[in-house]
């Protein structure tokens, strides 16, 4: 019902089936009034939309209509329609006269494609004694809705929609509950009093605190979010579906939306786009129209500028800059930023979701960047490094460090020791901002080379990179400085180090061997790169193309990423080289031959997998005895490998048949 096309991030391109079609997303659903609506979604780029089946249900009218024509000929929409259950007209009247079982069977009835039970949206910060009681008939519910639907064979996909107010063990309690229910889609309930009051930090809490415990082959609905300002934050947090009165709320009152905020007709000196209304009048002209005919105009460029939006995300998505995209938003408004920052308390979760290697480089764009999975990553891999005897940190120099290193390296400060300097028990690094430390030989993977920062440093990245610093160099013996950062560092230093004759010593072989090591875990490289190993470079870039054991091939060097790509002996010896289940896949019994015949591996036939596998990652194939069976590239991170049922897992590229 949900397969994931691209990622980054959380956010994801995927595609949601329904009766009525397909649906792109992250997708927005404008909200259609059943009687009042005046504007064509589908001419703005509505794939989907969404209206309040209680609403029909209470108008005699429209309910008989409904029943006889269907849904989708009574708002006059022929794909996908969603529909809402009266929830909200339950948190404002206190009341609604239709049980959860009429509104369900109503739904079904009419032909809604996605509908709604008929959950309790908990205001934000309540009481907590309320939050559990409502809580409790939102479960309960729920599961009478999931149970209804299996007993009465109905078709329709069914929301179950997670609160818990603002209490974020609440919001995890209520995901997980539900998680184990069979419902089709999981949307997070009751937020819009935080948008609309600027609680975007509590927002973040929320959000996260639900959606890192759904399950990850859904789509997933926050519900009554119509702002295109929050839509990057919100999709790189997970969430696959908006739904927008905003569009037509807003233009009632003379309100243009933009992702730098809103702003009010009646302070426009300028159009705020480019859009057909905003290329064809002006301020002026809109103020002189009658009422309707402003409202449908400022109703059209909403719904341009939340469309747009939306495709530059899945663009973002397409090639991996979706953090840049939001940071960028996220300067819009310091409640934003309160925002971005607050997703560095969910780094480690975002780790888990993020591609390896993306596209587009890695951009510093403030302090916030430097809780990106990107540079935890990179820290965590080096915290595991075992570490040689001595450590040689050098500066900067333009990127790829290690190709601009050569001769004379300069003059040094000691930490440490003062032992003897040992030049072959020595790694070799780079003071690098934001990654900490990059060892020459691995400083052309992702995205350790395709990133940049400016070259003058704020002071939260240099207290970032001292606290990393002086963690990391514990283990070893002594550290050479180089002159140049001396000033930069936090740590005292003695002696200067009289040595001239530090010379960092180029070696393919090395390289790649500590390449394979960061790629697939320490002492990886010594198995794989075994024997009498000839390195074939490109004639124009000069950078390392192919590798062979004498004239077998054993791995190929992706140009993008510098990622090493297995060859058949490759696998054989990587599967040699580190145990069970290690950069291995495990799929069951069905699908054996597939896999030996190279064809892709589907999610529902891996039965285990190595927890640490991230889009874009070399892996091995094997079945539960662990026999080699073919190797490929993953698409999707351990966590939703486990999750999917449908969609491709591993594209291979080749079985061992
Ligand atoms: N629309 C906006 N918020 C909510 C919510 O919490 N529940 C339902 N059913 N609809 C909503
Ligand atoms: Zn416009």
């Amino acid at each position: 019902m949900f397969e994931i096309k691209a990622k980054d991030m959380r956010g994801r391109v995927g595609v949601l089936k329904t009766k009525h079609g397909n649906v792109k997303t992250p997708a927005l659903m404008p909200v259609i009034h059943p009687r009042k609506q005046a504007i064509d979604v589908k001419k703005y780029g509505a794939d989907i939309v969404i209206t309040n089946a209680y609403l029909i249900y209470k108008d005699e009218d429209l309910k008989q209509k409904a029943i006889e024509e269907g849904l989708h000929k009574l708002i006059n929409f022929d794909g996908p329609v969603m529909t809402d259950s009266g929830s909200f007209q339950l948190s404002v009247y206190g009341d609604v006269d239709i049980t959860n079982k009429e509104v369900i069977e109503y739904q079904e009835l009419i032909g809604t494609d996605i509908g709604t039970s008929l959950d309790i949206p908990t205001a934000p910060f309540v009481e907590r004694e309320k939050a559990e009681e409502d809580l409790k008939i939102t479960l309960e519910r729920a599961k009478e809705a999931v149970e209804f639907k299996k007993e009465n064979n109905i078709e329709m996909l069914l929301n179950s929609v997670v609160q818990g107010s603002t209490f974020m063990d609440l919001r995890q309690k209520c995901a997980s509950e539900l998680s184990k229910l069979d419902a089709d889609l999981y949307p997070i309930g009751a937020v819009v009093p935080l948008m609309e009051s600027y609680h975007y930090k509590e927002l973040v809490d929320v959000v996260m605190n639900s959606m890192m415990y759904l399950p990850e082959n859904t789509a997933r609905h926050l519900m009554g979010a119509g702002h295109p300002m929050i839509f990057a934050l919100a999709v790189a947090m997970g969430c696959d579906l908006f739904d927008s009165a905003a569009y037509i709320l807003y233009a009632e009152d003379d309100r243009l939306l933009s992702t730098r905020g809103t702003f009010k007709l009646e302070n426009l000196q300028e159009m705020p786009c480019s859009c057909e209304v905003c290329s064809k009048y002006t301020p002026d002209d809109l103020r002189a129209m009658p009422k309707k005919q402003r409202r449908d105009l400022i109703a059209q460029h909403n719904l341009h500028v939340s469309f747009a939006e939306l495709r530059l995300i899945r663009q973002a998505i397409y090639e991996g800059s979706l953090m840049e995209l939001v940071e960028e938003r996220c300067r819009a408004h310091p409640a934003l930023l309160d925002a971005v920052r607050q997703l560095s308390n969910y780094s480690d979760d975002f780790e888990k979701y993020d591609p390896r290697s993306k596209k587009s480089a890695f951009f510093y764009t403030g302090a916030e960047s430097l809780s990106r999975s990107e540079v935890l990553r990179h820290q965590q891999k080096m915290m595991e490094m075992p570490k040689k005897r001595d450590l040689v940190v050098l500066p900067p120099s333009r990127k790829p460090y290690s190709k601009f290193i050569s001769g004379k390296l300069g003059e040094f400060y000691v930490y440490g020791n003062k032992g003897e300097f040992d030049g072959e028990n020595t790694d070799f690094m780079v003071l690098d901002v934001p990654f900490g430390l990059i060892p020459l030989e691995v400083d052309e993977l992702y995205p350790l080379s395709q990133s940049a920062t400016p070259k003058i440093r704020d002071k939260d990245s240099l207290e970032f990179i001292n606290q990393f610093f002086s963690e990391f160099i514990e283990d070893y013996n002594q550290v050479l400085v180089h002159s140049r950062l001396k000033d930069t560092l936090d740590i005292e230093l003695s002696d200067k180090f009289e040595d001239e004759e530090i010379r960092y010593k180029k070696d393919d072989v090395r390289k790649l061997k500590a390449i394979a090591d960061y790629q697939f875990g320490w002492g990886a490289g010594e198995s794989l790169l075994k024997g009498n190993i000839n390195v074939e470079k490109s004639k124009k870039t000069g950078k390392i193309r192919h590798i062979y054991d004498g004239k077998t091939l054993i791995v190929n060097m992706r140009a993008s990423d510098s990622y090493l790509v297995l060859s058949k002996e490759g696998a054989k010896r990587l599967h040699g080289a580190c145990e069970y289940p290690k950069n291995r896949v495990v799929v069951n019994k069905d699908s054996e031959p597939f896999a030996l015949d190279g064809k892709s591996v589907f999610s529902k036939f891996v039965v285990e997998c190595d927890e640490n596998i991230r889009a874009n990652d070399e892996v091995l194939i094997v079945n539960e005895d662990d026999k080699l069976l073919a190797f490929g590239k993953s698409l999707l991170s351990a966590v939703e490998i486990e999750d999917f049922q449908t969609g491709q897992a591993i594209k291979t590229r080749k079985g061992f048949k």
